[in-house]
């Protein structure tokens, strides 16, 4: 079968990034604009930075703001409601995952209404037309939801985050502009960062990793190790690198797939409300201990992206070990924590039941049992 690669139409990127908008707005000949965004955006003044563009610009908008992070598919119906109620004709995505995420998903329900109860749109959906227009502006360095085909749902009452895949949610426009991120705490650059760390190294060696998918991951590889502690402090440099780090990390994992480190960590975020990026994080090593006989020289490669020196030298024992002891170091050094105190010992079949069943998991490089799966999330009890 031949690889298939879907990007954003057009992609924008540095500080300053976001006037774009307004240009990008008129020459689309869009009316207005149902902006998405969450309440701690908007306390915080950074939807403001776009919205006051567009009154600048004398663009018309309405914005939406009931999104919780982790959405859901109540967020998601109310949202399409609110859409209809309008009058607009595109998406302004101004958020972290959890506001792309919910726009991609009204934006589809709005283009294809017989998926209007959400949770139809788990998987691959046979949608038939491509969904309101979107302009992504992520105000994290971690999900790269602006230019992934998938969006991410949680299911309150079963207890699950499920996974959307579908070229047709692509954001038309993604604007990367790193000022946007900056009002981040230590706590979500750290844990955003670590998820886009978690999508080059499971996109890179999972089962449909191919040559051009390596070459993203292996450069966002490079700069997210390269960045995230900067970024962690606030730097210009810090932050322009992750930026851009997981974006292109989006460019790849979004194209072939990710790993069970994505499944036990989107089980984690629908039982208990774990952010995306701190499960992420956590299962990284574990995860990268477990698959590692089915990874060839990948690890050799990880570890010379993430700046481990002298990896030629070392036999494979040694640079497998290597690449997940700089993966641990960079989780520590940012303060990611290495145990969730909640699970308990009986939750561990439903937890390895819900990840078995998650639509990364046969994406990753090792077939893995729902034994193996209790056995990996007990190493963090
Ligand atoms: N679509 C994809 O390809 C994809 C990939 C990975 C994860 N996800 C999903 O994305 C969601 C997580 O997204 P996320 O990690 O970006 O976080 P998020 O969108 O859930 O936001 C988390 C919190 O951070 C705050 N925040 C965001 N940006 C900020 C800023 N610049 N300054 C201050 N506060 C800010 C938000 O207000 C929110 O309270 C999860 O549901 C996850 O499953 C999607
Ligand atoms: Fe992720």
């Amino acid at each position: 079968m031949a690889n298939r690669i879907n990007l954003n139409q057009t992609s924008y990127h540095g500080a300053g990034a976001i006037e774009e908008i307004a240009n990008e707005a008129k020459a689309h000949g869009f009316n207005k604009a149902f902006v998405c965004s969450d309440p701690d955006l908007i306390k915080f003044h950074v939807t403001s930075k776009v919205t006051d563009i567009l009154d600048k610009n004398g663009l018309e908008y309405e914005v939406y703001s009931d999104i919780k992070p982790n959405p859901t598919i109540e967020n998601v119906q109310h949202g399409v409601q609110a859409f209809k109620n309008s009058g607009a004709d595109y998406l302004i995505a101004i958020g972290g995952g959890s506001s792309m995420d919910t726009s991609k998903a009204i934006g589809i329900i709005i283009a294809n209404p017989e998926f209007e109860d959400v949770r139809s749109l788990e998987g691959v959906a046979p949608t038939k037309n491509p969904c309101v227009p979107i302009i992504a502006v992520p105000t994290t360095a971690g999900t790269a939801a602006e230019v992934t085909i998938n969006y991410v749902i949680t299911d309150v009452e079963r207890k699950r985050k499920f996974v959307c895949v579908d070229p047709h949610d692509m954001p038309i426009i993604a604007i990367i502009d790193p000022e946007m991120m900056s009002s981040m705490p230590k706590g979500l650059t750290a844990s955003t960062g670590m998820d886009a760390l978690t999508h080059a190294i499971e996109g890179y060696t999972t089962k449909a990793a191919w040559e051009m998918t390596d070459m993203f991951h292996l450069k966002a590889i490079e700069l997210i190790s390269k960045s995230l502690r900067g970024a962690v402090d606030n730097t210009k440099e810090g932050r322009e690198g992750m930026a851009l780090g997981q974006y292109i990390a989006g460019m790849g994992f979004s194209n072939v797939g990710l790993g069970i480190a994505h499944s036990m960590a989107h089980t984690l975020g629908a039982v208990y409300d774990t952010p995306h990026g701190v499960a992420c994080a956590m299962m990284l090593p574990i995860v990268m201990e477990y698959n590692q006989e089915c990874t060839g020289e990948k690890y050799r490669e990880i570890a010379r992206a993430m700046g481990v020196q002298s990896v030629d030298a070392m036999s494979q024992e040694e640079y497998r070990k290597a690449a997940i002891e700089a993966v641990k170091k960079l989780s520590a050094d940012v303060g990611i924590p290495t145990k969730l105190d909640a699970i308990k010992e009986e939750n561990l079949q439903f937890l390895a039941e819900s990840a078995h069943a998650d639509a990364c998991a046969p994406g990753n490089p090792k077939d893995a049992s729902v034994e193996d799966l209790k056995e990996l999330f007990r190493k963090i009890m």
